[in-house]
């Protein structure tokens, strides 16, 4: 499979709800082979299948470049069983390029998904790794990280958003 081009924000597609897969066949493979290639070339830390324009849910996470206990995990329709305290951190997205922002999530998740064979799992994450698979899930609900801003921090953004989206 091959990498894709990544939705930036401004593309309407990044609103939009996704769809439970059906099934986990050779469609569903390629899509998760190309989100993991697509991951790969950005460098990026999680991808979910809206950014490369396929409205199905499906995400990955990969924190191997930050954390070498971890790997590659994919997420096909995940539920969020729980959710855990909160923390303030850095967080950006490879829908929008060059912005970061100190954004508030959970500092735990418990999330229940099918893997790449079909088979349900259930797994705890915690730090940045629920935060990344907290970030991707709400992909899946077309709800992107700046919807976390408060009033004058989205403001002050406004430009640069503007550039974004005129871009793409
Ligand atoms: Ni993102």
């Amino acid at each position: 499979m091959a990498e894709r081009p990544i939705v930036i924000y401004g593309d309407p597609v990044l609103r939009e709800v996704s769809l439970p897969v059906d099934e986990v066949n050779q469609e569903v493979k390629d899509l998760v082979s190309n989100l993991v290639d697509t991951l790969k070339k950005a460098r990026g830390l999680g991808l979910s299948a809206v950014q490369i324009g396929v409205l199905k849910r499906v995400f990955i996470v990969d924190l191997s470049a930050v954390d070498i206990t971890a790997s590659l995990q994919v997420f096909i329709n995940p539920e969020i069983v729980d959710t855990d305290g909160d923390t303030e951190f850095e967080e950006g997205c490879l829908s929008f390029p060059g912005i970061y922002q100190k954004i508030t999530r959970p500092n735990r998740v418990r999330v229940r998904a099918l893997d790449l064979e079909g088979n349900r799992f259930e797994r705890e994450f915690e730090g940045l790794a629920a935060r990344a698979v907290l970030h991707e899930y709400d992909h899946l609900e077309g709800k992107l990280f700046i919807d976390y801003l408060s009033p004058l921090a989205r403001t002050m953004l406004k430009g640069r958003l503007r550039k974004l989206s005129k871009a793409s």
